[in-house]
């Protein structure tokens, strides 16, 4: 096949210029510390009551894992499971969470641990513990009526 020689110039200028804007994208969107939904586990939010870790919200110690505790929020409109819930200073810690309904939002409040909730995805953040006290965990997605309401707890306990 003859690729004429202009466009042949125009497809690499294409090409480059798809390559520099990916770049220029997936270093502003996961290098400056930004935590899009990992969006690389998937789940049935119809069966999110049935299915692990979801039937089982809450604090959970974990062995052989990178991490020391898991703890596995489920939001839904215009609540969090569970409502609150502790973990030890210093540990490591992994939150995943995912929504039933809409979407929500799990910020840690004075932290930079801020997830979006997408129906159908499990979102995921580890992190060490390193402060002790309560931090309100709110949402942060307009989700409704209730969304100002739509508040938990974490404690950090030494
Ligand atoms: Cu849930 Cu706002």
């Amino acid at each position: 096949m003859h690729i004429h020689k202009y466009e042949k110039w125009w497809l690499t200028f294409g090409i480059t210029c798809l390559v520099v804007f990916l770049t220029v994208l997936g270093i502003s969107a996961f290098h400056a510390g930004a935590h899009p939904p990992s969006a690389q586990v998937y789940i049935n939010q119809e069966h999110v009551d049935e299915i692990a870790p979801f039937d089982n919200p809450g604090v959970h110690k974990v062995e052989g894992k990178e991490w020391d505790y898991e703890v596995v929020v489920v939001a839904s409109a215009f609540m969090f499971s569970p409502m609150e819930y502790e973990v030890p200073l210093g540990s490591k810690v992994k939150f995943i969470a995912t929504t039933k309904d809409v979407v929500h939002g799990f910020q840690i409040a004075g932290t930079n641990i801020n997830m979006m909730l997408e129906p159908g995805y499990v979102s995921e953040f580890v992190t060490i513990v390193d402060k002790p006290g309560e931090y309100l965990v709110l949402c942060n997605e307009y989700c409704g009526v209730g969304h100002t309401a739509m508040a938990s707890k974490l404690k950090v306990v030494d």
